[in-house]
């Protein structure tokens, strides 16, 4: 039996086989682009996705054969709004997680109705990724395409209904929308109403590891899987992404480095934090997750490398940086706007400390220490709210980088564990699907048996000093910008 995870990412969708005991039977992927309308925008149209599912399913199918496949689950990019009509067509391009132009609408929400009713509603407040908002802008700015809304679905969900017809979501990518009470797991009616949507245009709500359905006849023609492929609800790439590190239980924190770069915590019982710094959210294990998210982590480095030195080497560069902790140059990745800690669309990217003798590989470490300083950021609101992080799982494209593992301990002082599979979401919907099919009883007892730990890095006590001192100087920059940033945005 075979068990195929869909990680359909914003830059990529990536297919992940693997048997019953874990092991992985093949990989293939498909890349497509990003718009960007306006600055601070970012769409995708679904049929992308679909298109490169398809890509990738051919490219697989060379290393496995489909017919083996039992059941499939996904992660997904979280947050995205796509829109249905009464045909089932497409409304709109999908507006993404990291697009910024919903900041209006997310302070009519905090302000005008209160960041304390929308997080009691919710388990978070209102942010500019979130979908809710996005609803909202898309009433106030696109009335046409707001009335013609007959489904409103989430990036993998979109994916499962190609692939099922069955409109269906998950707890862990629901909790993003800031339409579902987390708590509870299930719609908040209060939003729908805040929204001016009604409940039938929201999906069934699964556990990430139930099963949904089973594949469309025509679907499994067209594609050549076996008539009778389950469909797992799958879960938030980042709930995925814990699954595939085997982050689980309690108090476990991974660290992702993908186009965004988020600290995830585990957490057994519903805990919001009073400030909604972090957002609270279901995981794919059936209780909760905490977690902080920055926009642009590993997306910085690839705009650093393809946009601006113009290598497809990453490697190459990072082996020029003979010596980390002494860099005077400092970058903010605040590419796409910023969301935690500062919430602000409006922030921007920036070097700053750059002098004669600055050297391009000094520019590349500052680029890696920037964003790894944003992701310590969401790790001390975690610290503050007395969460005890002592080792990190670290994943994601960003991950695979030594020097950038090395960066999260010495940064983070935090023990990095890397992990025998460095599929992070693709595996976690593998392992999502071989839960549901009945492979394993519990998400935990297939984790615990599939995910190991393959090795471990301490951090090093003097790289450990030099990057508190660091990070004191980097801690002061984004709010000496942050009036001049409003005027980059808006003049
Ligand atoms: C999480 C978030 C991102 C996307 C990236 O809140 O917005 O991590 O899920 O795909």
């Amino acid at each position: 039996m075979i068990y195929l995870g869909v990680d359909l990412g914003t830059s990529s969708i990536k297919l992940v086989a693997m048997d019953a005991n874990g092991e992985i039977k093949g990989t293939a992927g498909a890349e497509y682009g990003l718009s960007f309308p306006h600055p601070g925008w970012s769409e995708q149209a679904p049929a992308d996705w679909v298109k490169g599912m398809e890509e990738a399913l051919k490219k697989l199918s060379e290393k496995i054969d489909l017919k083996e496949i039992a059941g499939i689950s996904f992660g997904g990019q979280m947050h995205g709004l796509v829109m249905l009509d009464e045909n089932d067509n497409v409304i709109r391009p999908a507006i993404l997680w990291n697009d910024g132009r919903t900041q209006e609408e997310c302070d009519y929400l905090n302000k005008t109705i209160g960041r304390d009713k929308i997080s009691a509603y919710t388990g978070n407040m209102a942010l500019t990724g979130f979908t809710a908002p996005k609803i909202l802008w898309v009433k106030k700015h696109e009335p046409e395409n707001f009335a013609k809304i007959k489904k409103i679905m989430l990036p993998k969900d979109y994916l499962a209904y190609v692939l099922s017809g069955v409109f269906c979501t998950d707890v862990s990518d629901a909790s993003g929308m800031l339409l579902l009470d987390v708590k509870n797991r299930k719609w908040s009616k209060e939003m729908i109403e805040i929204c001016g949507i009604r409940e039938d245009m929201l999906a069934k709500v699964f556990e990430s590891y139930e099963v949904v359905g089973t594949v469309r006849p025509e679907i499994a023609e067209k594609y050549g899987f076996s008539k009778d492929v389950k469909i797992i609800a799958g879960a938030g790439d980042n709930a995925a992404g814990a699954i595939g590190t085997g982050t689980t239980e309690q108090g476990m924190c991974i660290v992702s480095l993908g186009t965004s770069g988020t600290v995830f915590i585990a957490c057994d019982e519903y805990a919001v934090d009073p400030d909604n710094a972090l957002h609270m959210f279901g995981h794919a294990t059936g209780k909760y997750h905490l977690m902080g998210c920055m926009l642009s982590a590993a997306s910085s480095n690839k705009w650093w490398m393809d946009e601006i030195i113009g290598t497809k080497d990453y490697a190459a560069e990072q082996a020029k940086i003979a010596e980390i902790g002494k860099n005077h140059v400092y970058y903010l990745p605040y590419l796409m706007g910023e969301r935690t800690p500062h919430n602000d669309p409006d922030a921007r990217g920036a070097f700053i400390g750059m002098t004669m003798d600055t050297t391009r590989a000094d520019m590349t470490l500052a680029v890696l220490e920037g964003v790894t300083f944003a992701l310590r950021d969401s790790l001390e609101i975690a610290r503050s709210l007395g969460v005890k992080i002592d080792a990190v799982r670290a994943t994601g494209g960003g991950a695979k980088s030594p020097l950038w593992r090395k960066l999260i301990a010495d940064i983070m002082n935090v023990k990095v564990e890397i992990m025998n599979s460095e599929e992070g979401p693709g595996y976690g919907g593998a392992i999502l699907a071989a839960v549901g099919c009945g492979e394993y009883a519990s998400v935990s007892e297939a984790t615990k048996k599939i995910v190991k730990v393959k090795d471990e890095l301490l951090p090093d006590a003097e790289a450990v000093k030099a990057y508190e001192e660091k990070y004191k100087v980097w801690k002061q920059l984004y709010p000496a910008l942050k009036g001049v940033y409003r005027d980059v945005a808006h003049k």
